[in-house]
């Protein structure tokens, strides 16, 4: 087990007032409350206003995890910032939530790896603490899916929500909280199982590209869902034997939150019972990189996670990528 290089001193959570229910998709497409509820576990989820931009959101976010670790915009070194929902395309989206929470000091850029996002961007903001580019690291999941997703599409639009969650991370303290192992790993070559066909280089935006309206996610849900399951299984494993640890370890299982199936699977191969999970999917559906911070967050804020717990952070997503964490708190 290597000895911890940075930890999360702060986090903080940014959710859109407006609740978008199973009931309110009742109305509006082929679906109903049970097959949501049966088939992913979700409820309900938040939806962002035209105000509501992942630099707003980012923002606010970044304030209060910012506060807690005793620190101000200025002291952060550098911007990690995680989406698969960019406010636009150019400059980084990162750099557009630096001029809004007014982080003169930092360095500031994105990361693409759809749901894994957050966890891809803390080994990055790791790295950066262990070869002395920064010692503040503001690591951000943020989301605004509802922009992106096919609202006609009743298999993929019902699934999604937005959010932001962010943490704050610094060198370890030296007592032996903090991060105790990372593990992220991609295929590619199932890229097309889950993906945005239009509006990049390839297919810029055109008539066509708006009729076909592949300006929107598009997911081969079943194949996703299998693939979920073993990678996120596999995450869990690699993250565990880094760390010197197994199952029975673990304090609380912090999942990606897609899909409450997915979640109960993970849990069960890694023989950590659903009372030791985190689950807030029925509140928030799918914030993709957001996903996780905001679940840290509530964790923090309710008192489920207190200082000395072990955590396990498993994520899945596009790309495929899938990546984990084990964090001694
Ligand atoms: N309401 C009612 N019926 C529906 C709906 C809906 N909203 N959506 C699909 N159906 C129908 C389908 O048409 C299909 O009907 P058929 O059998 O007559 O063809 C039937 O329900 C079953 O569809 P499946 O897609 O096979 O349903 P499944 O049990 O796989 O559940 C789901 C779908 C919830 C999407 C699941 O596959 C899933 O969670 N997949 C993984 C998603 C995920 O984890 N994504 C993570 C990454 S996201 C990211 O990176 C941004």
């Amino acid at each position: 087990m290597k000895r911890p290089i940075a930890h999360i001193a702060g986090t903080g959570r940014y959710a859109p007032a407006q609740v978008l229910t199973n009931q309110d998709w009742e109305a509006r497409l082929d679906t109903s409350d049970q097959w949501i509820r049966d088939r992913s576990g979700i409820a309900e989820r938040r939806v962002a206003d035209d105000r509501e931009t992942i630099a707003y959101m980012a923002s606010e976010a970044s304030k209060p995890a910012l506060a807690e670790a005793g620190l101000t915009p200025a002291d952060v070194d550098a911007i990690v910032l995680a989406t698969a929902s960019w406010d636009r395309l150019l400059p980084s989206q990162a750099c557009d939530v630096q001029a809004v929470l007014g982080a003169k000091n930092a360095a500031a850029f994105d990361v693409g790896a759809a749901c894994s996002g957050f966890l891809y961007a803390t080994n990055v903001a790791e790295g950066l603490i262990a070869t002395a580019q920064a010692e503040t690291v503001l690591v951000i999941g943020a989301e605004r899916l509802t922009r992106i997703m096919d609202w006609e599409d009743r298999s993929t639009a019902i699934l999604f929500g937005d959010g932001v969650g962010v943490a704050v991370l610094r060198p370890a303290p030296g007592d032996g909280r903090g991060i105790l192992s990372t593990y992220m790993k991609s295929d590619g070559t199932l890229g097309d199982l889950l993906y945005r066909p239009g509006g990049g280089t390839v297919a810029p935006p055109s008539e066509q590209l708006l009729a076909d309206r592949s300006q929107y996610i598009r997911m081969a849900g079943r194949e996703v869902f299998k693939s979920a399951v073993r990678s996120m299984a596999d995450a869990c494993d690699h993250a565990l034997q880094r760390a010197g640890l197994s199952g029975d370890d673990v304090d609380l299982l912090i999942p990606h939150q897609a899909n409450i199936r997915i979640i109960e699977a993970t849990a069960k191969h890694a023989s950590i019972p659903m009372s030791k999970v985190y689950v807030n999917v029925d509140r928030y559906g799918n914030t993709s990189a957001a996903s996780i911070p905001i679940a840290l967050d509530e964790g923090i804020r309710e008192g489920r996670i207190t200082a000395g717990m072990m955590i396990l952070l498993v994520a899945f997503g596009g790309g495929f990528t899938w990546a984990s964490a084990a964090v001694r708190w």
